[in-house]
């Protein structure tokens, strides 16, 4: 590696459950990069054991936390302050789950406790990250938020179900803390749009190889796999990006500009 981009720095690293885990991948080239880092998962997810494995490796504690528990994230944020006797550089939000899309409701028949609980696990989860952050002033001035998202927020994937909605306003917390976050304490807030990659998450959607192929084919330079994702992550967190904010980037190979490509036109073609 050529230069060491996160030196110095601190962060809080959420959604590492399996080393398919896009936040797995970002935990272990932010380490890399020069960052210590504070680990969290929801303490269900501590159960299944694996994080340790990547505790270990990064040398980082893990400080459980269910991310729409207010309790939780004051524990977390005021653990993690002490374990680095400072603030914190960035957060990572890579957290998703929708009770609908995992148990098969159709979108137009959904059961509305658990579409509830799709938006507070999904997307509210990053407002009290945010607010919890802000409360105790827990992120040093142009320190970088960054929360995952898909481009089903802003065009329809009918199997994706609720959690379209769920990124829609997952992004739009992005830009509405970005704008009071920016403003009160130069802190920067962006979400990453990013292709479907296979993890426990991505192949929970009904039909995923047949939609993670479709991107692949739909993607002039192909699908961003997860360790491409951590990559740009760990570029939103350096100070290379300073004055990005408020945005939602998209990771995607291109395909979000993409109308047709050869190979899809040929698919369709009659002779
Ligand atoms: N995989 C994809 O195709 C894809 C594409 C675009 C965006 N994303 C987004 O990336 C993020 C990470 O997902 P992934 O694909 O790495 O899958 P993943 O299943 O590895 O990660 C999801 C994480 O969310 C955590 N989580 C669930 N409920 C929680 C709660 N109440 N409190 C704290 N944590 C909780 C899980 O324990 C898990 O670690 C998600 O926001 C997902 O929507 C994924």
């Amino acid at each position: 590696m050529s230069a060491k981009l996160l030196e110095g720095k601190t962060g809080i690293i959420s959604g590492a459950l399996n080393d398919k885990s896009i936040a797995w991948r970002v935990a272990e080239l932010a380490h890399e990069h020069g960052a210590r880092i504070v680990l969290t998962n929801a303490p269900i997810a501590m159960r299944m054991g694996e994080i340790n494995g990547l505790a270990e490796k990064i040398n980082a504690p893990i400080i459980p936390a269910d991310a729409t528990n207010q309790q939780d994230l004051d524990n977390l944020f005021t653990g993690a302050m002490e374990h680095f006797g400072g603030k914190i550089d960035f957060v990572l939000h890579s957290i998703g789950m929708s009770p609908n899309v995992r148990k098969g409701k159709h979108y137009t028949d959904i059961n509305y406790e658990w579409y509830k609980q799709t938006l507070d696990v999904s997307a509210v989860s990053l407002h009290k990250m945010l607010a919890t952050a802000y409360k105790k002033d827990a992120i040093n001035e142009w320190g970088s938020v960054v929360a995952l998202s898909y481009i089903a927020a802003q065009r329809i994937f009918p199997d994706y179900g609720d959690m379209a909605d769920a990124k829609s306003l997952l992004e739009s917390i992005a830009r509405s803390f970005g704008y009071h976050y920016a403003t009160k304490k130069k802190v920067r807030i962006n979400t990453i749009s990013q292709s479907p990659t296979v993890t426990t998450a991505g192949s929970g959607v009904k039909g995923f190889d047949g939609f993670i192929n479709y991107s692949e084919e739909m993607s002039p330079l192909g699908n961003a796999d997860a360790l491409a994702c951590a990559n740009y992550c760990v570029a939103l967190f350096s100070d290379l990006t300073r004055y990005v904010t408020m945005q939602n980037l998209f990771h995607d190979g291109g395909f979000s500009n993409t109308g047709v490509t050869q190979s899809v036109v040929e698919k369709f073609a009659s002779e």
